[in-house]
């Protein structure tokens, strides 16, 4: 499973070092998943960026989708990267030199109306309690014919195999519990186009874990949380992860989540 837990139900403004270094792990851990570089490869190609326009990531983390913005930019555009977490963007800076990150929030965009020509938004809104302001703050910051893609997950897709699929399914929802907006992928079309915006096309890769997942921190934690929150005892847990464990020994294995990205332009 990609961006909740163990990162994404923490507060950004209270992460410790320690914590920021475990987000920063999680995230390169998805990174390499093929499922993010074929999801942003489509993103960028979709915005269609041209050399001297400005764009932004909102949610920037690592930095690594506003590096790619910056290279198709180039020198004469300008790509910049929004964050809360400074230790986020500190990391961001080491990583995208030919990127700017800056502090602040999607409820808050520090640009002027109309100043923006494209915005990124990957795996934000899912921690998002008030989508509908964020989505309006992109809609103000954009010029006219600007473009934005926005990319989440969709929580109600997630797939765990083999093992008792009622145990997944209790296992999946108790993980889910934990997200602020589990669904928030299928409601972006809505978020957008009630900000005023017009959708234009929506791409789709599914997060698909490889098999070393299944005996990782990852699996044992959402057993752990699905074990406090009392929808399943310990023993059946661990018949669970041990199910698991064997269907990835031999190739029976299957762990996914799906990311969803919508296109549109003011
Ligand atoms: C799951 S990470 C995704 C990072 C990056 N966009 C990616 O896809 O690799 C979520 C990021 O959103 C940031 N974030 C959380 N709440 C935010 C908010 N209200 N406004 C802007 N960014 C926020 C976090 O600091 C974190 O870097």
């Amino acid at each position: 499973m990609p961006d909740g837990p163990p990162h994404g139900h923490l507060s950004t403004d209270d992460l410790s070092t320690a914590d920021v270094d475990v987000q920063i792990a999680a995230l390169d851990h998805q990174s390499r998943l093929p499922g993010i570089p074929r999801l942003r490869a489509w993103s960028v190609a979709v915005l269609g960026l041209k050399p001297g326009e400005r764009v932004l990531d909102i949610g920037s983390g690592t930095g690594e989708l506003a590096r790619i913005l910056a290279e198709a930019v180039g020198e004469t555009g300008e790509a910049i990267g929004l964050d809360p977490n400074e230790g986020m963007r500190a990391e961001a800076a080491r990583r995208a030199r030919h990127a700017r990150f800056v502090a602040g929030d999607a409820y808050a965009l520090p640009f002027p109306d109309s100043s923006l020509d494209a915005i990124t938004c990957e795996r934000v809104f899912q921690h998002l309690t008030e989508p509908d302001k964020a989505a309006a703050e992109i809609a103000r910051v954009l010029r006219p014919g600007g473009r934005v893609v926005i990319t989440d997950t969709d929580w109600a897709t997630a797939i765990i195999h083999p093992g008792d699929p009622d145990i997944a399914r209790v296992v999946i929802e108790a993980m889910r519990g934990g997200i602020v907006n589990p669904f928030a992928a299928r409601r972006l079309p809505g978020h957008l186009i009630r900000a005023g915006l017009t959708v234009d096309d929506t791409g789709s890769h599914a997060l698909i874990q490889s098999a070393a997942a299944a005996t990782g921190p990852l699996v044992k934690m959402l057993g752990r949380m699905a074990v406090d929150r009392g929808v399943i005892d310990a023993q059946r847990c661990e018949r669970f992860l041990e199910d698991l464990a064997a269907g990835a020994g031999s190739g029976d294995f299957h762990m996914s989540v799906t990311m969803f990205a919508v296109l549109a332009h003011k």
